[in-house]
Order: C-alpha cells, then sequence, then structure tokens
C-alpha cells in the first residue's frame, strides 16, 4: 500500500523566514495548504512574505502562474511571531539556524505544541536527524525534509529518516514532496546525506589537478562544462557557492566521516578563505569579479595543419564516436584489429592517440614503450563535444603532438592542454563522483536510482554518476580508480567494494536493464 500525502486542508508551519523557510512556504501554500509562517524577529517574516510576494507575482510575469493561482496562495500564507496560534499544524517544517541545540530545543517545543500525530521536518543540510530525534518523546514522528536552494525552483527534496523514524512518516513526506511538485528521494540520515556527500569529489578533484599546476582554472571548467555536460565548471560553481560555504561543508564532512581522505578539504581553498576571497560575494574567488576585470579564456591549442589519415588499432570503448566525427571531417580513416576491449588506440602520424585509463601519458608511453604517447580526457558525447582535453606524454615530441592535435581540429574541436596528470580532469571526476555514489549505495544511504536522481535535480548533473558508470562499464571505471589509487598511493582512490564487485562480472550494472 502506498502512503497518501496529507491532504491539503492539513496545515503546514514553516519555523525560520530565512532564504530557505520562505521559499519552503511558498512550495507549499502554491500547493493548496494553509501555511504559517513563523520567525521570532518580526522583520524576518515581513521579509520572508515579501520574498513570497515577489517570486509569486515573478511567476504570474513570465505566464508560469494564474493571477488567481497566485492570489489565493498568497491568501493560504499567514504570518506570525508566535507558536500558539499555529498549535493546530499537522506538519511542521524547521528552517532555522544550523545548530543542534538550538533546533532541539525547538523541535520539543513543537512536540509539545502540535498534536501527537503531527508530523516534524527539519530542513537540516548537514546535522543528524537521529540526534535530533533523540532529543523529543516522539522521534519517530521526526524526518529531514531537505530542499535545496532555491526552494520553489530546485526539484529535489530528500526524505531522510534517522534511527527511530517511522517509515510512514518517510512515506507521507514522500507522497506530499511529491504532490508539491517536487522529485523526492529516500536518504538515511548520514553526513551530507546524498548530494552533499557524492558532490565532493566534483570539487575536490579539480582542487587536487589545480594543486599540481596542470592547468588554470578557466580550462578545468571549460573541460567539465563543455567536455562533460555539467552545468558549471567547479571552481566557477565554487566561487558562486562561496569559498567559506563550499569550505565548511567539506571540512564537516570529512569530520563526520572520522577524518576518511576520501573528503580531504584543500589547501587551496582554505587559502582563500584565509584571505577573504570567497568568491563572487565578495568580489574575488578563483576569478575576479570587479567590474573592470576581463574573464580568463580556457587554454586552447594553436591551429596545427593535422594528417589527412589516421588508423584505429582495437576497440576505442567510449571514444568510438571521435573517430566517426573525424571522418565525417574528410579524415581517412583505417582499421587495424588489437588486443582487448577497450584497449584501441588511434595511430596519428607518428604519435598514439588513447583514451585515459587512469594512468599518467608517461608511466603508459614507458609501460608500452611508445614515447609519442597523447591522451584523451572522458567526453560525455564525443560526437557533440565542442571541446576535448589531451595529455601528452613527457617525452612525446612536439610534431607528433602537433599532429594529433591538428587532426581533432580539423573535425571542429577546440584543443586544450592539461600538464600529465593522472586521469586528466574529467576521467578522474566521472570516476570519482560514480565511486563515491557506489559506496553510498553500498552502505544504504539511498537506493541507486534515488542516488542518481538526486544527482540530477540536485545538482542539475548531465547524468546520474551510477548510470554513468553503466555506460563506460564498471569494469573500466574500477580500473581507473586503480590506476589512480596506485599512482598517489593514496586511499583516497580505493575502489567502492560495490564498483569492484559489479567489475567482476561482465555486463553487470548498477541500473538493471
Ligand atoms: P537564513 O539565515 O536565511 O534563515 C534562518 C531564519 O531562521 C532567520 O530568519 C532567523 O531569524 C530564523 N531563526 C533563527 N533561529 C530561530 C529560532 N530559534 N526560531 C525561529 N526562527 C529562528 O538561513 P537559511 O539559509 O534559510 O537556512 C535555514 C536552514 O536550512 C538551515 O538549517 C540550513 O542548514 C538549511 N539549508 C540551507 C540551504 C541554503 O542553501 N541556504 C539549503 C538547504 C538547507
Amino acid at each position: 500500500m502506498t502512503t497518501q500525502a496529507l491532504d491539503k486542508r492539513v496545515k503546514v508551519l514553516v519555523i525560520g523566514a530565512g532564504a530557505m523557510g520562505s521559499g519552503i512556504a511558498h512550495v507549499a501554500a502554491l500547493a493548496g495548504h494553509p501555511v504559517y509562517l513563523f520567525d521570532t524577529r518580526w522583520e524576518a517574516v515581513e521579509r520572508g512574505m515579501a520574498a513570497i510576494a515577489k517570486d509569486l507575482a515573478f511567476l504570474v510575469s513570465r505566464g508560469k502562474l494564474a493571477e488567481a493561482e497566485r492570489a489565493a496562495a498568497i491568501a493560504r500564507l499567514t504570518p506570525v511571531t508566535e507558536l500558539a496560534p499555529a498549535a493546530d499544524a499537522g506538519l511542521a517544517i524547521e528552517a532555522i539556524v544550523e545548530n543542534l541545540e538550538v533546533k532541539q530545543s525547538l523541535l520539543r517545543e513543537l512536540e509539545a505544541l502540535l498534536a501527537p500525530e503531527a508530523i516534524l521536518a527539519t530542513n537540516t543540510s548537514s546535522l543528524s536527524v537521529t540526534a535530533m530525534g533523540a532529543a523529543l518523546v516522539r522521534p519517530g514522528r521526526l524526518a529531514g525534509l531537505h530542499f535545496f536552494n532555491p526552494a520553489p525552483r530546485m526539484k529535489l527534496v530528500e526524505i531522510v529518516s534517522g534511527l527511530a523514524t517511522e517509515p510512514a512518516v518517510a512515506e507521507c513526506l514522500h507522497a506530499t514532496a511529491r504532490a508539491w511538485g517536487k522529485v523526492p528521494v529516500y536518504a538515511k540520515s548520514t553526513p551530507g546525506f546524498i548530494v552533499n556527500r557524492v558532490a565532493r569529489p566534483y570539487y575536490a578533484e579539480a582542487l587536487r589537478v589545480l594543486a599540481e599546476d596542470a592547468a588554470a582554472p578557466a580550462t578545468l571548467d571549460a573541460a567539465l562544462r563543455e567536455g562533460c555536460g555539467f552545468p558549471m565548471g567547479p571552481f566557477e560553481l565554487m566561487d558562486l557557492i562561496g569559498h567559506d560555504v563550499n569550505f565548511a561543508v567539506t571540512r564537516s564532512v570529512f569530520d563526520a566521516y572520522f577524518g576518511d581522505r576520501r573528503f580531504t578539504p584543500s589547501l587551496i581553498q582554505q587559502e582563500l578563505v584565509a584571505a577573504g576571497r570567497l568568491g563572487r560575494k565578495s568580489g574575488r574567488g578563483f576569478y575576479d569579479y570587479a567590474e573592470a576585470a576581463a574573464r580568463p579564456e580556457p587554454e586552447a591549442e594553436p591551429a596545427h595543419a593535422g594528417e589527412s589519415r589516421l588508423t584505429v588499432v582495437g576497440d576505442l570503448a567510449a571514444a568510438v564516436p571521435l573517430v566517426a566525427r573525424l571522418e565525417a571531417a574528410g579524415v581517412e580513416v583505417r582499421r587495424a584489429p588489437g588486443e582487448g576491449a577497450g584497449q584501441g588506440w588511434i595511430e596519428i602520424g607518428a604519435a598514439r592517440l588513447a583514451l585515459s585509463d587512469g594512468r599518467t601519458a608517461t608511466r603508459r608511453a614507458a609501460e608500452e614503450g611508445v614515447a609519442n604517447l597523447v591522451l584523451l580526457d572522458l567526453a560525455r558525447d564525443y560526437a557533440a563535444t565542442p571541446r576535448v582535453v589531451l595529455a601528452r606524454a613527457d617525452k612525446c615530441g612536439h610534431g607528433a603532438w602537433a599532429a594529433v592535435v591538428g587532426t581533432l581540429q580539423r573535425a571542429g574541436l577546440v584543443v586544450s592542454r592539461i600538464d600529465d596528470v593522472a586521469g586528466l580532469v574529467c576521467l578522474r571526476t566521472v570516476a570519482m563522483l560514480a565511486n563515491e555514489a557506489a559506496d553510498a549505495v553500498l552502505q544504504g544511504i539511498g537506493s541507486a536510482a534515488d542516488i542518481d536522481t538526486a544527482m540530477r535535480y540536485g545538482t542539475n548533473y548531465p547524468q546520474g554518476p551510477l548510470a554513468w558508470a553503466d555506460a563506460l562499464g564498471p569494469a573500466f571505471v574500477a580500473a581507473v580508480l586503480r590506476n589512480l589509487c596506485e599512482h598517489y598511493g593514496e586511499e583516497r582512490y580505493r575502489v567502492s567494494p560495490l564498483l569492484q564487485r559489479l567489475a567482476l562480472q561482465p555486463g553487470r550494472r548498477f541500473h538493471a536493464g
């Protein structure tokens, strides 16, 4: 039996009229519930109500909301600065300051005030729902209802169960969030829940590549945005979020996992915070936001002549569409048999071009006995990507390099070079996102389907990390991580036991069918 959503007549009490609380009140009122919006400060309630009115008016002006619906939603909202008048609420959602003791004290007050069957929800992003529930007489009635900012626009809601949360409460919130037009996923109360945990490598890997001075932020941002379809590059995204906030989340996840090296924060980001370069809000972060400041361009290789023919040796796996693209651009393609699946390469002039497998080009050149080795970074769709990222072995000659670059340019591709780091930037980022997602599945934090949904709707990733790993093949992703692990000698890159398990069984995937 599926649990029903809360009836629209059930009154919703939102506590904390800041950015999140007013957004949640907006969503609940628009969905048809009478809503109390509470804050201890009258100015905060007024500001929250004004923000909702402005947002709803904007939707009307854009033709996304009928005037009558706007007026009805506004009429359903009651601003309050005392809790007693809201005692008839059936659902209370707190979005106050992120402090465990303060939240526990508020929840205790709510538990005493509301009917015993009322549901209590917390919008916390980083505190334990279990610990919050421990302060209550009926911890089963409490769950996390984690909206993303801005709540009216972001579809994802994580429904977080603490140890004591009654399944029926989580199911009711899930159904209710869906009825409110959201995309709900179930998560277990663990640090970072799904999104704030699985997203860590998106920042961490780019910061590591930058720490090795392999390329400028603008080049790495362009690689992930254009090559992989992420809506924003990691550096511009950190500048937007604010380095103080992003660094604090990273630190709290690192500490909460007892110092698991996987979540090690970056010294580069610590320096930015120390310097007050917090990103857009302070006018400077990785980029300079002063009006007169020019935005740095991503690195692009100068034009080279390139070759009019190439030879594909063996199976190129994910890079197959690149060859079709070169062929369509008039490059003559010959084929020769190779070794195992996905072990192929492209001979261009005196160079060998291969998809990265997590080893550096220099190591691979030594192991394969080929000096002129050039590695290709992962792209989400080689048939359409405007940019490809390459790295070359230290011994690669300039002529061989220029032949590869020029040939790719024949297909209209912008080529960016980064230094010879293991796994370049896109491949190691996607592999580590998939690795983190795999561990989250293994540990029962969420299902594979929910984790992919959470990353698509909570961070706007173009594809869920597990679906991405499925497309690349779990064995390939595991091999990339093993190579990174060996290269750095760090357990940070250890392969998730679940990924290892799938990698051993050809054809097995995270998503069945
Ligand atoms: P905010 O600072 O914009 O708003 C908090 C509001 O709560 C303020 O108006 C304040 O007056 C009020 N408040 C503080 N203590 C109170 C109390 N004891 N009783 C009643 N009202 C009280 O904060 P924001 O950003 O809206 O965050 C609220 C909660 O949502 C936090 O738990 C935060 O971790 C979580 N969250 C924040 C997200 C974000 O991107 N800002 C995203 C998802 C969750």
